[in-house]
């Protein structure tokens, strides 16, 4: 195995699933932006990817990679430093995944953990498609186009990364070496809840989104799960298991502890801890509607970020290809 270079290759990928919420930040944007200055970071729009479970609804697919794009910007991606691009766009990806295919075995592929989760939750044990069950090869594509070092993932992820090493190593073995074997970058966080305390997720529609205004912040925490043993403002109060609690401690840490002590001694009622969360946590993404509301009144700067980016993907992934079909004694 090679060793890793002293500025390591990231390849991070995202679904387009429009505006991100405060979960898709804590869970991998956050990382992203941390992580542009002591590595060359690419991050992908996994276009392709969203079509493995909604290939039928493709009406949203363009406004939800914009709006997640102008998301990753206005979160301090800096397009300069890490190209922000869309995986469509680079046909490569296409040519790779199929060669990949052919170094997979199909019980391999039944075997991801993450994809037969995927299969029971939405009940396609008898029509799972082709392309969802190899979508975790597609994902090896994407990432050794760009003989990425590091995969910043979470958990379910790693799977993924996992089929990516076992397939670089076979491929280099095959055929002579090309490709480093990359490790997942796992991505420890808080997990926030959603605001009814299920998983923050667009699906269950109990998101708090980045770009959303102090009113909807406000209107939207005021519905947050509480304990619901406290009934009256006076009632002392378990923080743990707290919605408005988690949030917190996310963002707003410094004085989490306090709250939990007042909470938790009756003098803190659920509405004025509401009231509060929403101000810090209004005031702490008023830099990132900021950057939205310019990024908004200037769209060129996002097409030029995303062509900018989309060039410089395909530079590197064509010279991979060149080595991939050279070593494959391929015309
Ligand atoms: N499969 C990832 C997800 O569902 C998205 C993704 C596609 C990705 N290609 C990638 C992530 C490459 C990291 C690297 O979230």
């Amino acid at each position: 195995m090679t060793a890793a270079p002293a500025r390591p290759r990231i390849l991070s990928g995202m679904r387009p699933t429009g505006k991100l919420h405060l979960g898709n930040y804590l869970g991998a944007l956050q990382n992203w932006v941390a992580l542009q200055d002591t590595s060359d970071n690419l991050h992908m729009v996994a276009d392709w990817h969203a079509l493995t479970t909604d290939y039928e609804h493709v009406d949203q697919l363009e406004t939800n990679t914009r709006e997640m794009v102008i998301d990753w910007l206005a979160a301090g991606i800096d397009p300069e430093k890490s190209p922000v691009f869309i995986q469509s766009r680079v046909k490569e990806h296409a040519e790779l995944h199929l060669l990949f295919s052919m170094l997979v075995t199909t019980s391999r592929l039944e075997r991801n953990p993450t994809v037969k989760e995927q299969i029971r939750d939405l009940h396609l044990e008898e029509t799972v498609s082709y392309g969802h069950l190899g979508y975790p090869v597609l994902q090896a594509a994407d990432i050794l186009l760009y003989k990425a070092n590091l995969v910043p993932v979470g958990e379910d992820q790693v799977p993924h990364v996992e089929l990516t090493r076992e397939i670089a190593r076979k491929f280099n073995a095959l055929y002579g070496e090309v490709f480093p074997v990359p490790e997942a970058k796992l991505t420890h966080f808080p997990r926030v809840p959603g605001l009814d305390g299920r998983r923050m997720s667009k699906s269950l529609g109990n998101t708090v989104l980045l770009s959303d205004s102090p009113e909807d912040i406000a209107a939207k925490i005021r519905t947050a799960y509480t304990d619901p043993k406290k009934i009256r403002a006076t009632d002392p109060g378990n923080p743990d298991g707290c919605v408005v609690f988690a949030y917190h401690r996310a963002f707003n840490a410094a004085a989490a502890p306090r709250v939990a002590e007042l909470c938790r001694a009756g003098q803190l009622g659920c509405v004025a801890d509401k009231k509060d969360l929403a101000a810090v946590l209004a005031e702490q993404l008023a830099p990132f509607r900021e950057r939205r509301r310019e990024l908004e009144a200037h769209p060129k700067r996002v097409d030029e970020a995303l062509k900018h980016g989309e060039e410089r993907a395909r530079a590197i992934a064509r010279r991979t290809m060149e080595e991939v079909r050279e070593a494959m004694k391929l015309p």
